[in-house]
């Protein structure tokens, strides 16, 4: 399988030095940046071609993997899908605009590709996928996070959001893909709360889902990326997972 990518910040170097060793079980071939110096860094580690524009790499690819930002969605994607070539999304928060999710979701029926949304940050996901299979009553994610990875400085503890996920992702772009992707595996804009918390070293994440299965807990400590203190290296790592489960023949999870 061949595969671009597009965005070729920290989870891109992560996933490009997973395919230096030749663990990633699909070609990464073809990279794309508005930074075209990052697309080249990364080119020449596997080989592969920078391009200016994302038409370059249409015609040679069965998958791209979007890792650029919530703006770069809207504009990227559909072309993509129009071509009926599968997308992996990253930046998942943009699909928190409903309606851009209905029209790429529409594209993709249309078009018959896949898009595929990483577990991300998160984990969980999978109990979440089984769990919306009944009913499910609650989902809360409370997310704590040194200033750093939030982008700003304090030395105080605080609560700097308490609201559903879909308003938190207007004020927390880059930084709530975790909420956006537990809204849209359980169906429901879900209740977050996101805390600044100088103590703390890693990126936290504690979600609860209450439905007609029972309840469970999830606890994550991720550590954050060195390219990119706001990513964590576990977003990355479900990416790479992904890729390589294309090629493996038991699928273990939902
Ligand atoms: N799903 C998750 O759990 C999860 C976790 C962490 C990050 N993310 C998201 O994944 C995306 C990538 O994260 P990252 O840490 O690698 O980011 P990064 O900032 O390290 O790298 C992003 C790269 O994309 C490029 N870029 C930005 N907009 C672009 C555009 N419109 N066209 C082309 N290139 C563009 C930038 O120049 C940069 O090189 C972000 O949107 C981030 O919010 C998702």
């Amino acid at each position: 399988m061949k595969v671009g990518i597009v965005g070729c910040g920290a989870i891109a170097n992560i996933i490009t030095n997973f395919a230096v060793e030749d663990k990633l079980g699909v070609e990464l071939k073809f990279f794309y940046d508005k930074d075209i110096e990052r697309a080249e860094n990364l080119a020449t580690l596997v080989d592969g071609t920078a391009v200016f524009d994302i038409e370059d790499m249409l015609d040679k690819v069965d998958l791209i993997i979007e890792a650029a930002a919530p703006d770069a969605v809207e504009k990227v994607i559909p072309p993509i899908l129009e071509r009926g070539i599968n997308v992996i999304i990253m930046s998942v928060g943009a699909l928190m605009n409903f309606e851009l999710k209905n029209r790429l979701e529409k594209l993709a029926i249309e078009n018959d590709a896949k898009i595929y949304i990483p577990s991300g940050a998160i984990v969980g996901l999978d109990g979440m996928k089984a769990a919306s299979i009944g009913k499910i009553k609650k989902v809360t994610l409370v997310t704590r996070k040194p200033p750093r990875s939030l982008g700003i400085s304090t030395d105080e503890k605080k609560v700097l959001f308490e609201g559903t996920a879909s308003e938190a992702v207007k004020k927390f772009p880059l930084n709530i893909n975790v909420a956006a992707a537990l809204s849209i595996a359980s169906n429901m804009d879900i209740d977050v709360k996101i805390v600044v918390d100088p103590s703390v070293d890693r990126n936290l994440h504690e979600v609860k889902v209450i439905g007609d299965f029972g309840e469970f807990k999830t606890s994550t400590e991720n550590m954050r990326c060195s390219m990119n203190p706001k990513t964590s290296v576990m977003a990355a790592y479900s990416a790479v997972k992904l890729l390589k489960s294309f090629n493996e023949n038991m699928i273990v999870g939902t």
